[in-house]
């Protein structure tokens, strides 16, 4: 049966209820992080009304939410001038600065009590946003403070943006558009696919969307902002508190992390606190913003020509530097794999000094044509390893040199081969003493056999003093043997042999992990224990069988049967199983329907291959339990799309995060 058309009155009400509750599901899903409804329920609204405004066209305003992306590619960018310049922030570096900026405070009010608000300082570009009458009306970049470029159509494609405000006074927020680290590395990947020239920070990133020609482009990016400023009619409120209460009240989207502090010492503790915990945060923090609060403090303070009196900003150390390469080393790792590391004129980077950057491959080395001499801006992000990001070609000199990859192994000499089509280039020698080394720091470290003690040194140690030739010699050794090694005493050495000891109780998935069978890592060993329950059953398995079991492709099972087929491994199998290691886990084969027995799990944002109510089933099924609330003891949490604040609370407390394939792999072999 057709619907019957609507008459025009019962439209206009119709759409003006649908914009009403787009624009609530909007803010409560991309300012709260809190969605009410799914996406799907959310996507027939938003149909219902485009198809209410295709039959009414005339309805179609400017701030419906339909039109964010509506406007054409632009030709450039108008120059607008601001209302009032938009300053930049005088910048300190230590404790000591910030004190001098609170002692020229001090001085001018000497006995008046002064709150700071303590903010974010995210690394973006910076924006003013215009309304008039209530409706969103134009964007401006900062540009060079006193005019900036019109990037209005861009802006309005993001999705925090208010497109109303229930006001009728002229409003201005101020604030930072930047791209969320998620949005970046999704960026880079497509470049990447594309063979386009990546970007070397999300800041960059953020900078070349919003000045993209097409709006619907701009939109593909995943922009977002956070304000911190807001005039009313050309005025502040009373204090910067206040203007952040304000700006939440229009559903702004504000930094979540404001702090109104009562002394310089709370700002020192929301400094280190923030520094501490940047990476936790899915967005890029330089620093923190120290403000004074009351308005009327600040206006007796003033401004210079750049900066306000009345704020500064106390940067964090710097992630990303320059530095020359002054040479390029080769390592071998465990599996034979050179890897080319670059030797660096010490730079310091996020409070450390930094002086090897890995390169990964000849690929790599070719793509970004790095040379020994070449100046290049290096990276660290999180507790990762630094990389280069790029070379910095207007830096040459002519007396840079290319890096010639060895066609042999720099420990042993023996032949190395680059197989076609893979990155990189092993040694052949099975007994390359750098192999051995690599595998018997990997059998000993904390995720696999967990020997405590067996590091760096001690290996080099043994090797050199001919103690361990093969992995199972560990377990030969004798307190006579390590009680003359240096640094080691009667204490130390019987210590380690009852770390050795303990190490024959670990479960199979350890062993199976510890083997450093060629695309086995931990997760895919937890998988093939659960399946096979002993060592001895998953080395007679054949590719077919390993197929069977979820997120086992071709590689691994081919690897795995690889692996098993080499003589010196059976040996090896032979040697620990001698030596009384764990090779069936009772344990497992016991509680074959309880991988998950005492596991907590949260579960935020939508999965797209299973229901809520179908993953908690599975994870009850399997012994875990799905709790409601993150602390520093939830197992895991499972994450799917649009995931709420619980994602960031996980981060902040280092809770383990699985993406929604790596659940499927963690339930493995259960769940088919
Ligand atoms: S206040 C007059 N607050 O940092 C006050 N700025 O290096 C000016 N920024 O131009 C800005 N986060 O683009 C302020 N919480 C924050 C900020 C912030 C980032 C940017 C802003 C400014 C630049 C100065």
């Amino acid at each position: 049966m057709m619907n019957k058309p609507l008459t025009k009155q019962k439209a206009v009400q119709k759409i003006k209820n649908l914009r009403q509750d787009i624009q609530y599901h909007e803010k409560k899903y991309y300012v709260d992080n809190d969605p009410q409804i799914s996406d799907y329920e959310f996507d027939l609204l938003v149909k219902e009304l485009e198809k209410l405004e295709q039959e009414f066209p005339d309805l179609i305003t400017p701030e419906s939410p339909t039109q964010r992306v509506g406007e054409q590619p632009l030709e450039g960018f108008a120059s607008v001038e601001h209302s009032m310049p938009m300053l930049s922030l005088d910048n300190c570096y230590n404790a000591q600065e910030l004190r001098e900026f609170e002692g020229r405070i001090k001085k001018i009010f000497p006995s008046e009590k002064i709150e700071y608000e303590a903010e974010l300082k995210i690394d973006g570009l910076g924006i003013a946003i215009i309304y008039r009458n209530g409706k969103f009306f134009q964007t401006v970049t900062r540009g060079d403070g006193i005019r900036g470029d019109d990037v209005t159509a861009n802006v309005k494609t993001i999705k925090s943006l208010p497109l109303t405000l229930d006001t009728t006074q002229d409003v201005e927020a101020r604030g930072e558009i930047y791209l969320p680290f998620s949005s970046f590395h999704r960026i880079n990947q497509e470049r990447e696919k594309e063979g386009e020239p990546l970007f070397a920070n999300p800041r960059n990133a953020a900078a070349g969307s919003i000045r993209l020609l097409d709006p619907k482009e701009v939109a593909q990016r995943g922009l977002d902002m956070f304000l911190y400023s807001v005039f009313l009619d050309g005025k502040e409120k009373a204090s910067q508190s206040e203007n952040l209460d304000v700006l939440k009240r229009f559903h702004f989207k504000t930094n979540p992390h404001s702090k109104l502090c009562f002394s310089m010492e709370e700002v020192l503790i929301f400094y280190q606190k923030w520094q501490e915990q940047r990476d936790s945060l899915d967005y890029d923090v330089d620093g923190i913003v120290i403000k004074v609060n009351s308005t009327r403090h600040q206006t007796l303070l003033g401004s210079t020509a750049k900066f306000p009196r009345w704020a500064i900003s106390f940067k964090f150390p710097a992630r990303q530097a320059t530095t020359k390469i002054k040479d390029i080393l080769i390592q071998v790792g465990r599996t034979g794999a050179l890897t080319p590391v670059a030797i660096l004129e010490p730079v310091k980077l996020s409070g450390i000094t930094i002086s090897r950057s890995t390169l990964h491959n000849e690929g790599e080395i070719k793509k970004k044509d790095i040379r020994i001499g070449d100046t290049v801006l290096i990276e660290r992000s999180g507790d990762v390893i630094p990389k280069v990001v790029s070379v910095m070609r207007e830096k040459r000199t002519g007396k840079e040199h290319p890096f010639l990859f060895p066609t042999e192994c720099p420990v042993c000499h023996a032949a190395a081969f680059h197989p076609e089509g893979e990155a990189v280039s092993r040694c052949t020698n099975p007994s390359c003493p750098a192999k051995l080394r690599e595998s018997l720091l990997h059998y000993a470290s904390r995720r696999a056999m967990n020997i405590e003690g067996l590091g760096d040194a001690i290996v080099h140690q043994l090797m050199s003093n001919n103690l361990v030739k093969h992995i199972p010699d560990i377990y030969n050794l004798r307190i006579e043997g390590l009680i003359d090694l240096e640094r080691m005493g009667p204490k130390s050495s019987q210590n380690l042999l009852d770390e050795i000891e303990q190490s024959k109780d670990r479960d199979v998935a350890r062993l199976i992990f510890a083997l450093g069978i060629r695309f086995v890592g931990e997760r895919t060993a937890q998988a093939l224990a659960t399946h096979f329950k002993s060592v001895d059953t998953l080395a007679r398995a054949g590719c077919e069988e390993l197929l069977q079991i979820q997120d086992v492709g071709p590689k691994v099972a081919e690897s795995v049967v690889f692996f098993f087929d080499q003589p010196e491994n059976i040996e090896l199998l032979k040697r620990l199983k001698q030596a009384g290691l764990n090779f069936a886990d009772r344990k497992g084969l016991e509680e074959g329907g309880k991988l998950l027995a005492g596991q907590t799990f949260i579960l935020t944002g939508k999965l797209s291959r299973f229901t809520r109510e179908e993953a908690t089933a599975i994870i009850q099924n399997l012994g875990g339990q799905v709790v409601s609330s993150v602390s520093s003891k939830t197992s895991y949490v499972i994450v799917g799309e649009a995931p709420g604040s619980k994602l960031q609370k996980a981060r902040s407390l280092g809770v383990q995060i699985l993406d929604e394939s790596q659940f499927q792999e963690l339930i493995g072999t259960f769940y088919k």
